[in-house]
């Protein structure tokens, strides 16, 4: 099949994702697509599902785990969707957004949860996409209204309700958020933003591997009263390796590369705590991170 010259442009493009991805593994897609706008979005879906040609979508690729090699396919990122818009009683802000900043700058703009979600990485669309948060807030506390593609490139513009978000659940599976709205509470000091924000952080630090590279969780915490770091810590799995991987000494749910680290040695070691947790538990562990095989 001779596909669009677009096409050349984006193969020259993509570069190893080891480089885009927080926990630094990974390979190289064939095609990189980098839209500036959401329009752009919308030809390249077009165009990838035209040509027969399977697309991903990176947002910051802070709870991703992508294979070793050659990617299938394409991969369309979005950290050029990047607009940022006040009003009076909403923010709104393009998919590509640090949500880090957007943290910052929820302090002073009174947008409830999250000032109470520092130290939680990636672009506002992965974080939409995951309904990211923690016991200080989360972006359900907050999110109105969403935009993006669905797996044909038909732009939509989604309304949160209630029971839109679950635990690290959102209805965009499938979709390319490319913008959200957050509101604005008048009743949220700043003064408010900025306690709950410094307990957060300070919690985080104390319990969490900020400064490691990793995907954040690696699994879900199960239903039931113990939480997946509480097992895998339990199983004396901490600080086991494989290859470059670790499970994180401080942080059990976490897996660090220690330097040069393999999809293959994260792989390898997440189906180790699986089969650990399992026999010593009896918990079956579900994957928290998205994989892109
Ligand atoms: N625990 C251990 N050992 C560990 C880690 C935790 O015994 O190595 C125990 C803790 O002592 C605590 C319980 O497990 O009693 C729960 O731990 P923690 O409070 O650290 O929270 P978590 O359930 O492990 C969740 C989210 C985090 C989020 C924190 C804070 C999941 C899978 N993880 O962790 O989110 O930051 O709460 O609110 O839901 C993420 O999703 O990537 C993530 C980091």
């Amino acid at each position: 099949m001779v596909l669009p010259r677009d096409f050349d442009d984006a193969h020259a493009r993509a570069d190893s994702l080891s480089l885009r991805t927080s926990i630094g593994v990974g390979g190289r897609p064939r095609y990189l697509f980098e839209p500036e706008s959401e329009e752009g979005c919308r030809e390249v879906v077009r165009l990838c599902r035209a040509s027969g040609v399977p697309l991903h979508v990176l947002g910051g690729g802070c709870n991703l785990l992508v294979t070793d090699g050659e990617i299938e396919g394409a991969v369309i990122a979005t950290r050029n969707l990047k607009h940022f818009r006040v009003f009076d009683d909403r923010v709104e802000v393009g998919a590509g957004y640090g949500f880090p900043a957007l943290v910052r700058k929820a302090i002073d703009l009174g947008i409830p949860g999250l000032p109470g979600c520092p130290g939680i990485p990636g672009s506002v669309g992965g974080v939409v996409f995951m309904n990211a948060g923690g016991r200080f807030g989360s972006v359900a506390d907050a999110l109105s209204e969403v935009s993006g593609l669905d797996h044909e490139g038909n732009v939509f513009r989604r309304f949160i309700q209630p029971g839109d978000l679950g635990y690290r659940s959102s209805p965009f599976a499938g979709c390319l958020v490319t913008g959200a709205v957050f509101r604005r509470d008048p009743a949220q000091t700043p003064e408010m933003g900025q306690a709950l924000h410094r307990k957060a952080m300070t919690w985080k630090r104390d319990t969490q591997p900020l400064a490691a590279r990793s995907a954040g969780c690696i699994f879900k915490n199960p239903p039931g009263p113990y939480s997946a770091g509480w097992l895998i810590e339990q199983a004396d799995l901490k600080g086991l390796r494989i290859g470059g991987a670790m499970v994180s000494t401080q942080h059990a749910n976490f897996i660090v590369n220690t330097g040069e680290a393999s999809a293959k040695d994260v792989w390898s070691l997440i189906m180790l705590i699986q089969a650990e947790v399992k026999q010593r538990h009896g918990v079956d562990l579900e994957l928290e991170v998205q994989t892109w095989a």
